[in-house]
């Protein structure tokens, strides 16, 4: 549902100001008022424009779209159902030998998700709110076109990407490994910013020696 509140500031701001043009005096108060309603945060899909939640305000990510190179492709073999997936070659690296690694371990490490394009994630809110779905639904796990981390090309969705995955061997293979390859939670239980996604993992050069930049 639309937080009417948001906007309820705004709406006494304008009454405010009309009030004052009739007043002789000056309204310092008024003016600050204004200043201090940020600007809103909107995102536009299929045409609508949407207010950005509060949880995802000033978390919009300056991401260039990417290509291939310098994307590359996730082995087959690591894929769900041996779908295409792409992200860094840094990050590729680094999940190849984690997958390895874990496979030692006798644990299977499956990619669901790598990177999204903006046009990607917009995509995904029109297919779900096409069957129905309504933004202010959907934006509750579903970053808002521009927020979502998979833009950066170093993140991955591991399978199953549902609440399922938190009671898997490769969860709890990645909580006690996945640092040493440079990855981890971006939203982990208890978290205050988003509902925890256990199998939402992001890479980031352990060494910082690296040439990708975050
Ligand atoms: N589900 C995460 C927040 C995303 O869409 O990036
Ligand atoms: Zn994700």
């Amino acid at each position: 549902m639309i937080n009417l509140c948001r906007f309820i500031p705004l709406f006494f701001c304008i009454v405010s100001v009309g009030c004052v043009s009739a007043t002789p005096s000056p309204a310092p108060v008024e003016s600050r008022s204004i200043e201090a309603s940020a600007p809103e945060e909107t995102v536009t899909i299929g045409g609508t424009t949407y207010p950005v939640p509060e949880a995802w305000i000033g978390q919009k990510l300056d991401a260039p779209p990417l290509k291939t190179p310098p994307l590359v492709q996730i082995p087959q073999a690591l894929t769900k159902d041996q779908s295409n997936i792409y992200i860094l070659r840094e990050a590729r690296d680094a999940l190849v030998l984690m997958a390895d690694a874990a496979q030692k371990d006798g644990v299977s490490l499956r990619v669901d998700s790598g990177y999204r394009s903006l046009w990607y994630q917009r995509k995904i809110f029109i297919n779900l709110m096409k069957k129905g779905r309504s933004f202010e639904d959907l934006v509750r796990y579903v970053a808002p076109p521009g927020y979502s981390e998979h833009m950066l090309g170093t993140v991955v969705d591991f399978s199953p990407g549902n609440w399922r995955f938190a009671k898997t061997p490769a969860y709890a293979w990645l909580r006690k490994h996945g640092g040493e390859y440079g990855f981890s939670e971006s939203y982990p239980k208890n978290n205050r910013r988003h509902p925890w996604e256990s199998w939402h993992w992001r890479y980031r050069n352990p060494a910082g020696s690296g040439t990708m930049k975050q």
